[in-house]
């Protein structure tokens, strides 16, 4: 059995993950601003009040956590808001960068004490960072600090690689949640089954690569 804390656990994306991880009788620690029924009816451990823009409310997690060691950690949590080039809303790109990019280094810096050798971080960015499959452009907040997130990743693998940990970057698809608006050509568990699937893949020899869900390598 192993510890495993999930970000932005309440719904969507993490929601399944905390979900497929209690069925394989994982302990799940879901982190979260505020549970939901759907959450609180997976029987597993709830932690509210988790915003990972605060460390203020990182350290109060860490005080509940007491001495639990973690050897799974799937910073989940993000936010999307569109912006065109017309109509640039620098406060939200700001916002974007505090919750996506700084948000997953935040949660990691504050409980790596908890991750031993043989442990693994996951950040779930998007292939909207990619800089070479970017397309179609717009979406500034949200490509650049996805983008960021993937920076943030390579480096924690270099940095946490002489302690046995790895770190994936991991694009879920184009997922029916609340961000996409319910679009989307996966289903949530779907996205969720094949993101465990690269994780469990994960080795110190692959980390700080960056994967779909699905298994194709993603391009810088
Ligand atoms: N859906 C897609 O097609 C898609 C594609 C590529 C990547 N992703 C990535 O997948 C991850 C999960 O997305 P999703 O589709 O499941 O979206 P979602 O349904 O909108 O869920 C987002 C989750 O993040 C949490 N969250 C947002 N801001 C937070 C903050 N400041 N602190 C703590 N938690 C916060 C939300 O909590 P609240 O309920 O409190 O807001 C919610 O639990 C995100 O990182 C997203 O960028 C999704």
């Amino acid at each position: 059995m192993a510890n495993i804390l999930i970000t932005g656990a309440n719904r969507g994306i993490g929601l399944e993950l905390a979900r497929l991880l209690n069925e394989r009788d994982d302990h799940v620690v879901a982190a979260c601003r505020s549970s939901s029924p759907e959450l609180d009816a997976l029987g597993v451990q709830v932690e509210t009040g988790v915003e990972v823009s605060d460390s203020a409310s990182l350290e109060r997690l860490n005080e509940r956590l007491g001495d639990l060691a973690l050897d799974l950690l799937i910073n989940n949590a993000g936010i999307l808001a569109r912006t065109s080039l017309d109509a640039l809303d620098f406060q939200s790109i700001e916002r974007q960068f505090q919750v996506n990019a700084i948000g997953p280094l935040r949660v990691v810096t504050a409980l790596k004490h908890r991750l031993g050798a043989g442990a693994k971080i996951a950040i779930v960015s998007s292939r909207m960072g990619s800089l070479a499959d970017n397309s179609s452009g717009g979406s500034y907040g949200y490509r650049m600090s996805k983008a960021a997130a993937n920076m943030a990743g390579v480096s924690l693998a270099h940095d946490l690689r002489p302690a046995g940990i790895a770190v994936a970057l991991l694009h879920p698809g184009w997922v029916q949640t609340e961000m996409t608006g319910g679009r989307g050509d996966t289903q949530a568990k779907d996205a969720a089954r094949g993101l465990l699937a690269r994780i469990d893949e994960l080795s110190l020899e692959t980390s700080g690569g960056f994967w779909h869900q699905n298994g194709e390598r993603l391009p810088w």
